[in-house]
């Protein structure tokens, strides 16, 4: 173990380059005890903040490890999916790195749906009702047996987030199988396929910190997951994302942290796969209680970006403390308020999509007024702002209300453009809709008076 002192200054190494790892940066940037930050690979609006960005892949492992030596950080955050569940943490760990981030066999819980949905079962974490399969055959004959739509058939492995289908009849169910286990659509993670019971309800994400011992979750929050405005069009990483989530009311918070929080964290222990880091819970809300969708090994991006703002508490602290078994000890605080983000992506994402056009209407450090501008897919070509990814900028903004967010984050989108840019005009409508009485909105009156004409009825959630 590390003495305190030894976390006066900090080099810190980030992996990753999106706007989650710009969220984790920022934060990380605010503690006085970071000395230094690099990242690898980072993108435009990273190496706008004078962090010095180096290109080594996010699953360059040994790349990854040979930069940490070269650098002599002092902490390694490993935040995407893909390096934890390849082992980058154990890899910086055998050097004598300290490190933030699940090891290999933990982040198992996200590299694995067929490991997760066991755990489920074998814990009593509710979760929905499943079949794993891998033959098409079986699969086949299960989902006509079964003869309800709409069903939902995942792939086993990671699949950049494309790797679930919710079909809506047999024709689709079928298709869905064959081109997972036949036509391997996702590679090996397709191997193996989940084909679960479909849920409804609201759907929340809880981000937590753990160490193993102690669980501490963070603000929830609520993803946009479809392209487009009223939830439709295809699956994204998500558009846009607000926190607090008003479906996560204190009587939810209680369940969940008794009956899936806490128990996945002892089935974790219990399996011998001690998780340490960042534990992202999906959830959905449905009539029959609170039931887990997907547990991720790692902060979520877009959801990170309207987290990690609302933080109070040193982002280094925590991780140290984390690293050190000792979250116990840290009191983790956060604002008050709301947080709204709004991605702004390319046209055709997530789908095909230009790279290299010109972004206006960001400062020179990548930033807008009033708000934090989050770089997920940009670059920094001779002192310009150019888009490099699908999803281009999360515009991120803090509020009394969640209103006030919402409104501040448009304002300030409203200002920043590139050719064929595309963002969902509704961002947080749905939550306003589940609190439309806010007494610290100094329209509340006006809101309340719109949503019982529009709704007919109040319920305060
Ligand atoms: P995932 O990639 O596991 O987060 O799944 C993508 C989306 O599919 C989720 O955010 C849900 O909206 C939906 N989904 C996943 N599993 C189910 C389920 N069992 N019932 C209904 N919707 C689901
Ligand atoms: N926003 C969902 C995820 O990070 O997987």
């Amino acid at each position: 173990m590390l003495a305190d002192e030894h976390y006066l200054s900090m080099k810190i190494l980030v992996i990753g380059g999106g706007g989650r790892e710009h969220a984790i940066i920022r934060k990380l940037a605010l503690s006085p005890k970071t000395e230094k930050i690099y990242c690898a690979p980072g993108n435009g609006g990273i190496a706008a903040e004078g962090v010095e960005c180096f290109d080594v892949s996010a699953t360059d492992i040994d790349g990854a490890v040979k930069l940490a030596k070269q650098l002599k950080v002092d902490l390694v955050v490993v935040a995407p999916d893909d390096p934890l569940v390849l082992g980058m943490v154990d890899a910086m760990q055998a050097e004598g790195f300290m490190t933030f981030g699940p090891k290999k066999n933990a982040a198992v819980i996200e590299g694995s749906k067929v490991f997760s949905k066991e755990l489920m079962k074998k814990y009593g974490i509710p979760t929905a009702g499943y079949e794993v399969f891998t033959d098409s055959a079986s699969a086949i004959e299960y989902i006509k047996k079964q003869n309800t739509y709409p069903t939902v058939i995942k792939a086993d492995g990671l699949a950049l987030g494309k790797g679930v289908i919710l079909a809506q009849s047999e024709e689709e169910a079928v298709d869905a199988v064959h081109s997972m286990i036949d036509g391997r659509k996702f590679g090996d993670s397709s191997a193996r396929i989940v084909i679960e019971e479909y849920l409804t309800g609201p759907e929340v994400s809880v981000l937590s910190f753990t160490d193993g011992k102690t669980v501490v979750p963070m603000l929830s929050s609520m993803d946009h997951k479809r392209a487009n405005d009223g939830d439709e069009g295809l699956n994204t990483g998500g558009m846009g994302t607000i926190s607090p989530n008003p479906y996560y009311t204190e009587d939810v918070a209680k369940e969940c942290m008794e009956k899936i929080f806490i128990p996945t964290i002892n089935a974790m222990n219990a399996e011998g796969r001690t998780f340490e880091g960042c534990l992202y819970f999906g959830l959905m809300i449905t009539p029959n209680g609170p039931k887990v969708i997907e547990y991720n090994c790692r902060f979520g991006d877009p959801e990170t970006q309207v987290v990690l703002p609302m933080l109070e508490t040193d982002l280094v602290d925590i991780m140290t403390a984390i690293y050190e078994h000792k979250l116990s000890q840290t009191d983790v605080k956060w604002s008050s308020g709301s947080c709204a983000c709004v991605v702004m992506a390319s046209g055709g994402y997530p789908l095909s999509y230009p790279k290299g056009l010109k972004i206006t209407g960001l400062d020179g450090r990548g930033q807008a007024e009033c708000c934090e501008v989050f770089h997920a897919g940009t670059k920094l070509s001779d002192g310009e702002f150019l888009t490099n990814g699908g999803r281009v900028l999360g515009v991120t903004a803090k509020g009394l209300t969640l209103k006030s967010a919402i409104e501040k984050a448009y304002s300030a989108v409203a200002k920043i453009n590139f050719e064929n840019v595309h963002y969902r005009k509704d961002i947080g409508q749905r939550a306003l809709k589940a609190v439309p009485f806010d007494p610290l909105d100094l329209d509340y009156k006006q809101d309340m008076e719109d949503y019982i004409e529009e709704n007919g009825v109040y319920l305060r959630q």
